[in-house]
């Protein structure tokens, strides 16, 4: 499962000199692309709302083996992101599209990145396409 956070639907329109051109469904195509190409199911969801965040999280074991998620701003302080990602314990992989540690300082903390087996920054989309990889690789080797 791939997760967007707060005010990630806004991509392509919202600060095109940190977050780029390109907009959520084009990533979403290339993401999907990826993972028909790999023969994996890839259920992606945007929320704006932690609740909801929180609520999909908590169904993902039902279905999923592993989740990718860029928190956007709910990244640095949301508790209860961070505890819905350790109490389903499926492998997390934390994505953000610009350099974190590069930018103001309050975005240098992560709250979930000690929950995620490894964190993705800076890379913008493509980033989303090598944490797919990295959970893949855990899941067919059963680490
Ligand atoms: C972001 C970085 C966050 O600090 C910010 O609040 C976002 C996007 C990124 O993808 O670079 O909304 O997660």
């Amino acid at each position: 499962m791939v997760l967007h956070g707060p005010n990630l639907n806004l991509l392509g329109k919202r600060e095109p000199g940190i977050y780029g051109h390109d907009t959520l469904e084009l990533v979403n195509e290339r993401l999907q692309a990826w993972a028909e190409e790999q023969g994996c199911e890839l259920r992606i969801v945007q929320s704006n709302h932690e609740g909801v965040l929180v609520d999909t999280i908590q169904q993902a074991p039902d279905w999923a083996q592993g989740i990718v998620i860029n928190a956007g701003a709910l990244t640095h302080y949301s508790y209860a992101l961070r505890d819905a990602l350790a109490g389903v314990a499926l492998p997390t992989v934390e994505v953000h599209l610009s350099n974190i540690h590069a930018r103001e300082a309050f975005r240098h903390e992560s709250v979930i990145a000690p929950v995620c087996v490894g964190q993705i920054c800076g890379l913008e989309w493509y980033g989303y396409i090598l944490a797919l990889q990295a959970l893949q690789r855990q899941v067919n080797s059963g680490v």
